[in-house]
């Protein structure tokens, strides 16, 4: 059985602890074990902040564009290894095969667009206010970032930071998900590939550095760190919340990506067939464990009846199973305590919401099921926005639906819960849909589109408790990686007041 390790300083070490986490595929918890992964301690988090910020010095001054070369290797390499990296992140974590995939090419897309950006990355140049002087405001990098990652995007949530941190000219202390740390490990011994290819005699040891571990020891560390300049995040509002407390003490930067609650709308007028396709895409692609996962439909009364009939019949047919195996719609939760949490909302909202069940509503467990962390594609209906199973986050299987009157009421209904990521309304009444994307409170919006799917050259991010702010993915991403720099060159060869000289 193989020990995995960290890398620290451009070397793969074991932790100071001695002691190692297990990793098992959750599609055959008992049968499947992939290996053991260091539990690392304060010590290896200091040492690899060090590395990094040695790096820094060096890794600063190599030019973008060449920092962008790197990527362009990194994402040469995972396209040749797409296959075998999606199928290893599979067993790791339980999505299937196509979706592991197009988490990858995520990853891969990401590599591209910050390979490019080390070709821009555009300063703004403004005219002086006095004559025979030049002002210029370019960016500059911000330092070490600590990067912490959930295990449902193993791949592609990993490169929205770290290559724009790189390409900007940052280091990287990186924390992934215990849960994901197999593929976090390929990631990282890629990018080093890379480093090593593009730099060759001139490698900088420390520019990137993985410690695995738990949120306890290894995220604290990263967080308490004085040496650590910015923080990106994607994870639940709690911890979200704790590393803005603890982080803000300091005046780090900080990027957060926080929970979810997002609805689509069906209108009367729609397109019932394609609304159909993507609720069930939205809700249960990923076993419903997405940030922008669809937990909330909101049905026109007029069509109400009708679209629930066809959905309970398409969602009967899901196949559950193994996400490697051919044929496979839905993967397992990724652990007991994940669908642990699926089945206390379950339970929420059968006693306490009093919800009616339509699919269904308990663990998966015919056959081969049993090995594995399968809960049932499961729907409500009758939920009222109270209740909640119409507020709160499950990241799981979990549908509800509500019933509203009128586009405004489904906007309102919509908007009615502390998050804003994803949204989505499906009408073919234009007007409808131009008001929709003017009233819905979310960081992303879809007309006639599933909630999930946004591509990695466009603005990721939500609004109200979803986030602090920022937004990942495309040209905003580098808005968080960089600072600016204004510098005034006077060639007047006298000296010139500003707001004294020329007023
Ligand atoms: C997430 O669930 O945190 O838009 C990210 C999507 C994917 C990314 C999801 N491209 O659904």
């Amino acid at each position: 059985m193989e020990y995995f390790k960290n890398f620290i300083n451009g070397e793969w070490k074991d932790s100071k602890s001695g002691k190692y986490t297990e990793n098992r595929n959750p599609a055959n918890w008992k049968d499947d074990l992939i290996g053991y992964f260091p539990a690392s301690t304060t010590e290896d988090v200091e040492e690899a902040i060090k590395a990094a910020k040695e790096a820094l010095k060096k890794w600063r001054l190599v030019p973008a564009p060449k920092r962008g070369d790197v990527l362009k290797v990194v994402g040469d390499i995972m396209l040749e290894r797409k296959d075998e990296i999606s199928h290893e992140m599979t067993r790791e974590m339980g999505k299937v095969f196509a979706e592991t995939k197009g988490d990858t090419q995520e990853g891969i897309d990401t590599a591209y667009y910050a390979a490019s950006e080390g070709r821009r990355l555009f300063g703004i140049n403004a005219p002086s206010e006095l004559p025979n002087k030049l002002n210029l405001s370019f960016r500059v990098p911000i330092g070490v970032a600590g990067i912490i990652t959930p295990w449902n995007f193993p791949m592609a949530i990993p490169t929205w930071k770290i290559f724009p941190a790189l390409v900007c000219g940052n280091t990287v202390v990186f924390k992934p998900a215990e849960l994901t740390p197999k593929t976090a490990n390929t990631f990282v011994k890629i990018v080093d590939e890379a480093m090593h290819i593009v730099l060759g005699k001139d490698y900088i040891p420390g520019v990137i550095n993985i410690i695995h571990g738990s949120g306890k020891v290894v995220g604290e560390t990263i967080i308490n760190s004085k040496d650590i300049d910015l923080i990106s995040f994607t994870g639940s509002t709690l911890v979200g919340k704790r590393i803005n407390e603890v982080g803000g003490k300091d005046l780090k930067r900080i990027s957060l990506e926080l929970g979810g609650k997002n609805a689509q709308i069906v209108m009367d007028d729609a397109n019932l067939e394609l609304a159909l396709d993507a609720v069930l895409w939205g809700a249960f692609g990923t076993t419903g464990q997405r940030c922008t996962a669809t937990s909330r439909l909101i049905l026109h009364k007029d069509i109400h009846d009708k679209f629930l009939d066809m959905l309970v019949e398409r969602v009967n047919k899901l196949k559950l199973g193994y996400g490697n195996d051919k044929g496979v719609d839905v993967g397992p939760c990724v652990c007991e305590s994940q669908r642990e949490t699926v089945n206390d909302y379950v339970q929420i909202a059968l006693k306490e919401d009093k919800a009616t069940l339509i699919a269904g509503g308990d663990y998966a467990k015919d056959g081969e099921l049993a090995k594995g962390w399968f809960y049932k594609p499961t729907i409500f209906k009758d939920v009222t926005p109270d209740m909640r199973i119409a507020k709160e986050e499950v990241f799981g299987p979990v549908l509800a639906v509500l019933k509203c009157s009128s586009l405004e009421e489904g906007v309102e209904i919509l908007n009615g819960t502390e998050y804003g990521l994803s949204s989505s309304i499906f009408t073919n009444n234009v007007n409808d849909a131009f008001k929709a994307v003017r009233d819905i409170q979310a960081g992303i919006t879809y007309i006639n589109g599933a909630t999930i799917g946004a591509e990695a050259h466009m603005p990721f991010g939500g609004v109200k408790a979803t986030g602090n702010g920022h937004r990942e993915g495309g040209w905003t991403v580098y808005e968080f990686y960089t600072e600016w720099k204004a510098v005034y060159i006077d060639y007047s060869g006298k000296l010139q007041r500003a707001q004294i000289d020329n007023y």
